[in-house]
């Protein structure tokens, strides 16, 4: 199916309001008029201007996840321009919300000072049912991610350059709760890139089972089981 066309069933796919389902709208439009790009080796100059943001179906299946699983500490690599954010935001709090004082927060990180702008405009728009659930870190997540961490993660979504997603699964993994999900974005489009992380996952001491579910590139899901004997 086109992209364009899983929009709407894409955003039928979410609990949120009038307002926040009005900025998806215009955001994934913008994002998917623009040409492709998919991450082989690192940065590109080109992608700065670009959403490079994860396609509607994959957000709206990661929303589901995170509302299924009752999530409410999510590392987001690569934010971008903000979108797949809003997704992640909206239902940590909706989750945050199902009982009395609940915290939750989704980190998100991004080193392009311009992008970072860009995201927070974007989350203002959406207002306070995503806004205030979001914890902008910029600046190369190498660094931003080594400290202050939640004591417990539920979901690492990597939609970073592929040299990132490893680096950064690493900095995550002490702190990823049993059950934890990890999703990587096009894993079979940039499987030469992502060979070390899909290493590392397989890796049986590393405590984790992995599928590839067919979405456009793969969409990886992983979920830590812990590590025998820890
Ligand atoms: C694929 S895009 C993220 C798209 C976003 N998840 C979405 O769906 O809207 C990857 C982003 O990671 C950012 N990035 C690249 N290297 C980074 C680093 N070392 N630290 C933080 N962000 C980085 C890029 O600037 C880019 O905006």
């Amino acid at each position: 199916m086109p992209l364009l066309s899983l929009l709407s069933t894409t955003l039928a796919s979410i609990d949120a309001s009038p307002r926040v389902l009005q900025v998806l709208r215009d955001l994934h439009k913008q994002a998917l008029s623009e040409s492709p790009f998919v991450s082989t080796s690192g940065p590109i100059t080109d992608a700065l201007e670009k959403f490079v943001a994860l396609d509607p179906d994959k957000c709206a299946l990661v929303y589901l996840l995170l509302r299924s699983t009752g999530a409410r500490f999510v590392v987001e690599a690569g934010t971008s321009f903000g979108l797949s954010t809003i997704y992640l935001a909206l239902a940590v709090g909706q989750n945050a919300g199902l009982a009395p004082a609940q915290s939750a927060k989704v980190i998100a990180t991004e080193n392009e000072p311009t992008k970072a702008a860009r995201a927070r405009e974007h989350w203002r728009a959406a207002g306070d049912d995503v806004e205030k659930w979001i914890e902008l870190r910029e600046g190369d997540l190498r660094e931003t991610l080594k400290t202050d961490l939640p004591e417990q993660i539920d979901f690492l979504l990597l939609d970073i350059w592929t040299p990132l997603a490893l680096p950064t699964l690493r900095l995550v993994h002490p702190r990823l709760k049993v059950g934890a999900i990890v999703a990587a974005d096009n894993v079979i489009a940039a499987s030469k890139g992502y060979k070390d992380l899909v290493d590392f996952l397989e890796a049986p001491a590393n405590g984790f089972k992995t599928t590839t579910a067919p979405y456009e590139g793969g969409l990886l899901l992983s979920v830590y089981l812990g590590k025998k004997g820890a």
